[in-house]
């Protein structure tokens, strides 16, 4: 037989897969491994779905999403980001933020061309790069995971297309300051180049922190493509809805590659989604403050067993460092999970810099991550 592909044989499996394997037929795994809350996908969208169905809308969808939805986005664009759009002309629907990240690849980058990432990030960012043919500019954040902005601006070069921001962050959980992105802003401006940002976890912010969408900024709306999910904020990783917001001609070359690749979203979840957007938010605030318990009783924990662990300002994860245990993180991943049950995800899948982090993901009811910490706890004590 002839030989498969060779980018895509090359990329592994997932890991977070394998460790599910590995905790296959086991009862008692307890799982920090995913990046999925843990609460209901609200009502209205539920119900938003099944009357679409009940009526029918089992067709196809227009390309970029039908319009009732695309306008709803333009509003909530508008008035949570403070970003201005015309529904017609900047915005598109895609399969989850998955899919609008390969839009935004698929839309601006030829094969050879650099793409600045600050490392560690979500790791679907390494191999879309990969299938298309991207050279990866990968720049290790600074110890408490702030990007290294000097390294940044010294690693621009004549190929380089865009750099790419994930604010609030998985795996780091980290959080840009508004110093921090009018820093990236600029050398964006002064290179023209191109800004994606991943938004899907704007919802998931602590202590204060704010979440500014760059695109809002002043001469950014050209240059940036934003992408966001309906996945974390409303629990419905599984509608597999998203959209990206840009320029005219970004979303043109978009639909066609989508048009070709997809041909378009589901036709009745976006009615869902629709219905979910007109929701109040209030009603994340409860959850957000359940998240935010999480968050420091699993701080505090990592913190007392002894790990270098950075409070985490946004997302739903936390990254601590392996100080003085000798071992790999994909050791301790692997180990943890038959000696104590405790699914972990090793930080080396997240880049170059991560080889002794790990990465937890808090979105698990509060007893659970509690024993799971108790359990992490006897772990370490032995090693
Ligand atoms: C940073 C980041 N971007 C995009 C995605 C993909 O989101 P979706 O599940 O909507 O495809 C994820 C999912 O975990 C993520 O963590």
């Amino acid at each position: 037989m002839k030989e498969l592909s060779k980018k895509i044989r090359n990329a592994p499996k997932s890991k977070i897969r394998e460790l599910f394997d590995l905790a296959a037929g086991r009862s008692d795994v307890i799982s920090l491994g995913i990046g999925q809350p843990d609460f209901s996908t609200p009502q209205p969208a539920i119900e938003g779905n099944i009357n679409a169905l009940k009526e029918k809308i089992t067709y196809y969808a227009p390309t970029k999403g039908i319009p009732e939805l695309l306008q709803q986005l333009e509003n909530k664009l508008k008035t949570v980001n403070n970003i201005e759009t015309a529904w017609k002309e900047n915005i598109i629907l895609t399969n989850g933020g998955s899919q609008a990240l390969s839009l935004a690849f698929a839309s601006i980058f030829n094969p050879g061309d650099e793409i600045v990432i600050s490392s560690p990030n979500f790791i679907s960012y390494f191999y879309l790069s990969a299938f298309f043919d991207l050279r990866v500019i990968e720049i290790e954040r600074k110890s408490d995971f702030s990007p290294d902005i000097e390294k940044i601006r010294d690693s621009i070069t004549e190929k380089t297309k865009a750099i790419l921001i994930n604010s609030p962050n998985n795996p780091t959980g980290y959080s840009l300051d508004m110093n921090e992105l009018q820093e990236i802003v600029e050398i964006v401006k002064k290179h023209d180049l191109y800004l994606i940002s991943d938004e899907v976890y704007e919802n998931y912010l602590y202590d204060n922190s704010k979440h500014t969408s760059p695109a809002s900024l002043k001469d950014m709306f050209d240059r940036t493509i934003t992408l966001n999910a309906m996945s974390k904020l409303y629990s419905a990783t599984g509608f597999r809805l998203g959209y990206v917001a840009a320029n005219k001609e970004i979303i043109n070359t978009m639909e066609k590659y989508h048009q070709y690749t997809a041909a378009g979203t589901n036709h009745a979840a976006q009615y869902g989604f629709l219905e979910a957007l007109k929701m109040d938010n209030s009603f994340f605030e409860e959850i957000l403050k359940s998240f935010d318990e999480r968050r420091l009783l699993a701080y505090n924990r990592l913190n007392e067993m002894g790990f270098e662990v950075v409070k985490p300002k946004g997302a739903f994860y936390i990254m601590p460092k392996i100080k003085d245990y000798n071992i790999t993180g994909a050791e301790f991943s692997k180990r943890i999970m038959k000696d104590q049950a405790v699914a972990i995800i090793p930080g080396n899948i997240f880049g170059s810099y991560s080889e002794y982090m790990l990465r937890m993901s808090y979105a698990t009811q509060l007893e659970k991550l509690e024993e799971a910490m108790n359990r992490i706890e006897k772990f370490v004590k032995k090693l």
